[in-house]
């Protein structure tokens, strides 16, 4: 359902078209049409300061029919104001047939445009919808290198969308062996643990969150292998419950009701690993998502159960809402114990905790290693996916100490507080040594309302962020 809109490059626009989008500063001749009053004169009377996002229409006469011409700003023309442009021109051409957007000369960064326009028609619903986005929109312009351009634009808006249709599914339909079977379609080799073989080998906390579920458990592996890989292995681990009731924790309604998203970590892998080829990663990846369903009912687990996990370390669960950390636990340890990888990064929507410290549009990122760190935080600045570098701090790991077990899942008193912190320490612990980064994205999962490149609900955000990490590597 996603992304309806069609793509396509052009040197001249289609000598039909009603709606044209030309940036402000554009040398108009010779593909406009004839306006009624002088662009410049028109620009000026609206006061027009060519800020991205700012679009100042006009009317054209082509035969019997009205067009409009939408001038757009581009502010700085650097890659996030590209994206707001192409946003905000795609969203004023919404219910329409055809857009053309004639862009900005020598644009080296026709592809932010492409994926800002391509990001703002996504729509999430079930049954039909009340407006269309644009149906179809050619880019316009004779610049070399532009199709490579619209090309990354679109696999990436593309792939942002297979995310937050993930993600948007209602957990009625989305459980963890649909989630798997959803993992299957994106053209990588995939392995699914069922749950016989989770507990053949050892995956004892994605076991426990799933209990008290009818719906079964599931790790997912996906494989990109390209033929001339570098060498390199990169690991990416999702959190994937498929929806958290807290468990016997339970959650009040108005916090359950958004917890079908609380898998948005495990769809940006999905997603992700399916971009990489198309985006000519030459870095091996392989994806896990820990699927599981949090649920209350007679065969769920207790608060104070004590659960192993993969490679055999103990943990006391205090709170079955702190369930996300249990699943990462058993695939961190994995990857650790089986994968050799160079570095891994996981990202899930862990903890309500980083939404008071970083609110909705900036997500956390915790590290073992400086240089992963700075290297994600620059590709989320670059992606539109910011990350904020938060501490590791050693003081507080004694908030996870059990008297029981190696580790409890929270802290039992109200002497540490910081929960995002203490919930990093605790999937540092199933790291190893690996260059290990984590990024808690449970503030930046949802977006509240329609607004540039966000709709209403699942944003994808990472998705951009490990795309643009990923292909800079290569
Ligand atoms: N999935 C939630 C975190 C979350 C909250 C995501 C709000 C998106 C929006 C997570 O499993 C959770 O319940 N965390 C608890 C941890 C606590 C029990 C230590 C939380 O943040 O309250
Ligand atoms: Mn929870
Ligand atoms: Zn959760």
């Amino acid at each position: 359902m996603p992304i309806d809109t069609s793509v396509t490059l052009t040197a001249q626009p289609a000598p039909d078209a009603l709606l044209l989008a030309f940036p402000f500063d554009a040398d108009l001749a010779p593909d406009a049409p004839d306006l009624p009053v002088p662009v410049a004169g028109l620009l000026a009377h609206h006061e027009a300061k060519g800020e991205a996002g700012e679009i100042v229409e006009a009317p054209f006469a082509r035969g019997e029919t009205v067009g409009r011409v939408l001038f757009y700003g581009i502010g700085d023309g650097g890659a996030a104001a590209l994206r707001k442009a192409g946003a905000a021109v795609a969203r004023r051409a919404k219910g329409r047939p055809a857009l053309s957007v004639v862009l900005p000369q020598g644009a080296g960064q026709v592809s932010a445009l492409v994926e800002g326009a391509l990001l703002a028609t996504y729509a999430f619903r079930i049954g039909e919808s009340r407006t269309k986005p644009v149906a179809a929109v050619e880019f316009v312009t004779a610049a070399e290198g532009a199709a490579e351009g619209v090309r990354r634009g679109e696999t990436i808006a593309r792939a942002v969308a297979v995310a937050r249709d993930l993600a948007n599914t209602p957990s009625s339909t989305k459980n963890p062996a649909w989630l798997a079977e959803r993992a299957g379609e994106r053209g990588v080799a995939v392995r699914v643990w069922d749950e016989d073989a989770l507990k053949a080998d050892g995956f004892g906390g994605i076991l426990a969150v799933g209990q008290g579920s009818t719906q079964e458990s599931r790790l997912i592996q996906l494989s990109y292998e390209p033929e001339d890989h570098d060498g390199r292995h990169v690991v990416l681990v999702g959190k994937g419950i498929t929806f958290d009731s807290g468990g016997l924790s339970l959650k009040p309604t108005d916090n359950m009701k958004l917890q079908k998203t609380d898998m948005a970590g495990g769809a940006v892998v999905i997603a992700v690993l399916g971009a990489l080829r198309e985006l000519g990663v030459r870095a091996r990846v392989t994806g896990l998502v820990a699927a599981a369903e949090n649920m209350p009912s007679g065969t769920a687990q207790r608060p104070s159960d004590v659960i192993t996990h993969y490679g055999g370390r103990t943990v006391e669960v205090l709170n079955t809402d702190a369930e996300g950390r249990l699943v990462l636990a058993d695939a961190l340890a994995y990857a650790d114990a089986e994968l050799d990888p160079d570095l891994v990064v996981d990202i899930a929507t862990l903890t309500g905790a980083i939404t008071v410290a970083l609110g909705r549009s900036v997500g956390a990122i915790y590290a073992n290693d400086d240089d992963l760190a700075a290297a994600l935080v620059d590709a989320g600045g670059a992606s539109g996916d910011p990350l904020w570098r938060m501490p590791l701090i050693d003081d507080y790991a004694p908030a996870l100490e059990s008297a029981v077990a190696d580790l409890a899942n929270v802290e039992s008193g109200g002497t540490y507080g910081a929960g995002s912190i203490t919930a990093a320490l605790f999937l540092r612990e199933f790291a190893g040594k690996r260059a290990w980064a984590h990024l808690d994205i449970a503030g930046v999962g949802r977006s509240m309302a329609d607004e540039g490149v966000l709709s209403k609900g699942a944003t994808g955000f990472g998705v951009r962020l490990l795309l643009e990490w990923l292909t800079r590597r290569s």
